[in-house]
């Protein structure tokens, strides 16, 4: 159930300010394109373009193309279209709660407003229905159901108790299904959230893409998301993404939680360049604690920039050099790593002639407490991340597969060659982590959130 969904849109700006009903009568067909992604073909009739419209439309064109990239992006990810999909499916129980108790003269109104929205909902899941593998049988249902139901509401020619019922009981079976879905997706990981009782990665699902990147800006492709791995209470489901068109590092922005984000209706954005300059470098952060640890600039050091008090603090890391990076881009010298055992950092020295260094960061003292150095080279390596006490390293293969090729086990001082492969959305990615709160991979590719499950091997 995890696939990247691609669509393109053959839609005229204009349209995105129509009205729902105005998208309504439009049509909407999917195919798969040569290379295998999907593509969503939407026709809109032109008779019914208003052409009143069209002057406000011309003034804010601007706008208009900010509205026409926020509907794509709503149609990426298959996960955050679930979460569309379900709160849509009870702003429509909600409604259907107000035709039933309505007085009468307000009831057939509402039915026709209700009608009309069950004709989005459907819209929606055809477009998500063709962004599909078309062998998954859930889905196929799901999609069945919904547009049984479209029609049993059409041929609903009033308003009536029973048929009332009627679309109550297929709503209610609908909500199962969509959640079901929903949960699958979580079911990826067969080890208990926090437990290490595991033998280790056995493969990486397929990239969940969410969104492009809150900026809609593709030239934003440095950067990284993820959400914080050692939530602070009532922020356990925050979000944060920071990005920009070079590999400097200033701005970080949070979210409450994955719909806001998907939305981009952000919390709080911080800059690390005020009064003072704590700008970093290299996009290989991460957010523990709601404490920002990142490479900072001048002096070369490993910072952390404290979310809530807004005070940063840095020490120079040992022996690392500013020389070596990972193969995607420049600067990244310090990549910071968080899982089940706490903090970490790697990086590469002189004396290790650039290969990779893994240090074990101290979160009170905010120092290095042991250090192990692998037999792999930096500039080979795409990324690194932790989980359980294993540093895994990857490479990249070609331009749709990445591979993690290395491990680094610091409980038992052992490296091994490996070999499991993982697709990726587009070629270059500037960020790779995992994160133990739910055990998912956190990528930021080429502009875009990306996402994988793990699976694990048992212990
Ligand atoms: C949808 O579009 C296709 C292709 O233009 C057309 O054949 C079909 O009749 C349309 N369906 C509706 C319901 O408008
Ligand atoms: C659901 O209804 C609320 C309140 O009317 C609205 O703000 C929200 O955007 C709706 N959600 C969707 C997904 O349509
Ligand atoms: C779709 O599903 C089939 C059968 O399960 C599988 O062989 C194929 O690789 C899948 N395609 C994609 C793009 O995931
Ligand atoms: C949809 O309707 C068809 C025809 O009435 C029926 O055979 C099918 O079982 C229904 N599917 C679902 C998922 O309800
Ligand atoms: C961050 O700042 C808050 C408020 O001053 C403080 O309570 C917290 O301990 C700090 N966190 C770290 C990791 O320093």
């Amino acid at each position: 159930m995890h696939l990247i969904l691609l669509l393109v849109f053959f839609v005229s700006p204009a349209y995105a300010w129509l009205p729902l009903e105005d998208w309504g009568s439009g049509n909407v067909t999917s195919s798969v394109g040569g290379s295998g992604q999907c593509v969503c073909h939407v026709f809109l009739p032109d008779i019914t373009f208003p052409a009143n419209r069209v002057e406000s439309v011309q003034i804010s064109s601007n706008q208009l193309t900010v509205d026409v990239e926020l509907h794509i992006n709503k149609l990426i990810s298959f996960k955050g279209q679930l979460v569309v999909l379900l709160e849509e499916l009870s702003n429509l129980t909600i409604r259907l709660e107000v035709v039933e108790s309505g007085p009468d003269k307000y009831i057939k109104l509402e039915f026709e407003l209700l009608k009309i929205e069950l004709r989005q909902f459907e819209a929606l899941v055809t477009e998500l229905k063709g962004s599909f593998n078309s062998s998954s049988p859930a889905f196929d249902s799901l999609y069945n159901e919904i547009h049984n139901m479209s029609i049993i509401v059409d041929q609903l020619e009033s308003y009536d108790q029973s048929n009332l019922e009627v679309i109550r009981i297929e709503f209610a079976k609908l909500q199962k299904k969509l959640e079901k879905c929903r949960d699958d997706q979580d079911d990826f990981s067969n080890a208990q959230t926090g437990s290490c009782k595991h033998g280790g990665i056995l493969r990486v699902g397929k990239p969940v893409v969410s969104q492009l990147n809150a900026n809609l800006n593709t030239g934003y492709i440095y950067g990284g998301w993820g959400k914080d791995t050692k939530p602070l209470p009532g922020s356990e489901n925050m979000y944060w993404y920071s990005a920009s068109t070079n590999t400097q590092v200033r701005y970080i922005t949070t979210y409450s939680d994955y719909y806001r984000l998907i939305l981009r209706q952000s919390m709080k954005t911080y800059d690390l360049y005020t009064s003072k300059d704590w700008r970093g470098l290299g996009n290989n952060y991460i957010v523990r604690a709601n404490v920002w640890y990142y490479q900072f600039s001048n002096p070369f050091s490993m910072a952390k920039y404290n979310l809530t008090s807004q005070t940063v603090a840095y020490r120079v890391v040992p022996m690392a050099s500013s020389r070596f990076s990972y193969h995607y881009s420049a600067n990244q010298n310090l990549d910071f790593a968080t899982d089940e055992k706490g903090l970490w950092v790697t990086y590469a020295t002189e004396e290790s002639k650039g290969k990779l260094v893994l240090g074990r960061i101290d979160e009170e003292a905010f120092a290095l407490s042991a250090v192990y150095e692998t037999s792999v080279f930096k500039q080979s390596v795409t990324n690194a991340f932790m989980i359980c006490g294993v540093l895994y390293v990857t490479r990249s293969v070609d331009i749709h597969k990445e591979e993690i090729f290395y491990t680094y086990d610091t409980n038992a001082r052992k490296e091994s060659y490996i070999s499991i492969p993982f697709e990726k959305f587009q070629e270059n990615y500037m960020y790779l982590d995992y994160n133990p709160t739910d055990q998912k991979l956190y990528m930021y590719n080429n502009g875009y959130y990306v996402s994988y499950n793990v699976k694990f091997k048992s212990a």
